[in-house]
């Protein structure tokens, strides 16, 4: 199909590649390389996925997601079909050996497999209750579409994670890189994350995943930056430089990840909403003229200033419409699994 034929995703002794985490990943440089080669070749294996359907299933909402994936799809020549199962499909229940006597209607374990005929990829969104760490972090429901389905699942965010946005942010870091010359720096290039208010409880998905795919990635100087109380799972932060003092952290950035997450240990609560966190341009001058990121959606003034977001620094659009390569190439490499 014009790419080598070393596969880039891990194959599972079930034998069924899965993107759910950046450890399904073999060489993200490679996976990066895939989609950047699509953006300048969208309709280069327009019909790989000829005769193939994948099915995106959402739970919770979303724009970015559902529609990069979808043109993503019919870019490899599939057909996608959406089903908004949270709030037009029968309530499904996940815990096994559960006595279905309440308001959920239908089992995953008879829903999915069903879904595996109908369908040649799944995509599943389904975001954490915040109500119990200990469920929320299991990732019961994409596991139990993983383990029902008998086909390979994509997630599209899951309680913990959301890799297709992870995999779309080291795509524009790269491409920012490559563009800008950065790489001509005597230095790995200095990533920030930092925390920034918001008016609601937010999961840690977004923070969490760009954390274990920044480390995993391992070609950046990476700083995460919060107040007290907002540590992130160490399981994903391990490799990073942790401070509350945000000032610090932004000094000499070259990326500045901007995103709001709810609290971890005492789970899902706001405890600290200080506007004092939010990006401005007064804060920006500390760093190296850093590119700023977020994932979208923003709540403008509250987690992100308007003089950042509408500023030429912010390579937000940019990030936002990566994540239609960032999901053909994902998709392209289960396609070349199903047929090798
Ligand atoms: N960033 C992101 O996942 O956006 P949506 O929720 O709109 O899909």
């Amino acid at each position: 199909m014009g790419f080598e034929s070393k596969t880039l995703l891990q194959l599972p002794s079930s034998g069924m590649p899965r993107f759910v985490s950046a450890n399904d990943v073999k060489d993200i440089d490679a996976l990066v390389a895939r989609a950047l080669t699509y953006k300048a070749d969208p309709f280069m294996h327009k019909t790989i996925g000829h005769h193939k359907r994948i099915g995106l299933l959402f739970l919770n909402p979303s724009m970015r997601t559902r529609l990069s994936t979808q043109i993503a799809a019919q870019n490899l020549g599939m057909e996608p079909i959406v089903f908004n199962v949270g709030s037009e499909g029968w309530a499904l229940e996940f815990e096994e050996e559960a006595i279905m006597s309440g308001n959920k209607v239908e089992h995953v374990k008879d829903a999915a497999p069903i879904m595996g005929k109908y369908f040649d990829i799944l995509c599943i969104r389904t975001f954490p209750s915040l109500k119990n760490r200990e469920d929320d972090y299991s990732e019961l429901y994409i596991n139990q579409f993983i383990k029902y389905a008998g086909i390979p699942v994509v997630s599209l965010e899951s309680a913990t994670l959301h890799p297709l946005q992870s995999l779309t942010d080291i795509i524009t870091i790269t491409e920012v890189l490559q563009n800008h010359k950065l790489q001509t720096i005597n230095r790995k290039p200095k990533i920030v994350l930092t925390w920034a208010p918001h008016v609601k409880a937010l999961p840690q998905c977004v923070s969490n995943s760009f954390a274990q795919w920044v480390n995993a990635w391992g070609k950046a100087d990476f700083t995460i930056t919060h107040p007290e109380d907002y540590e992130l799972d160490e399981q994903f932060t391990r490799g990073a430089a942790i401070t509350h003092n945000q000032e610090e952290a932004l000094k000499n950035a070259d990326f500045v990840y901007v995103k709001n997450w709810s609290t971890y240990q005492d789970y899902g609560k706001i405890y600290c909403n200080d506007p004092e966190w939010m990006l401005t341009n007064e804060k920006l001058s500390l760093t190296n003229n850093a590119k700023v990121m977020h994932c979208l959606p923003v709540r403008r003034n509250v987690e992100l200033s308007d003089e950042i977001l509408d500023g030429s620094n912010s390579i937000i659009t940019q990030q936002a419409s990566n994540r239609v390569w960032a999901a053909q190439a994902v998709l392209s490499e289960i396609l070349q699994h199903q047929s090798a």
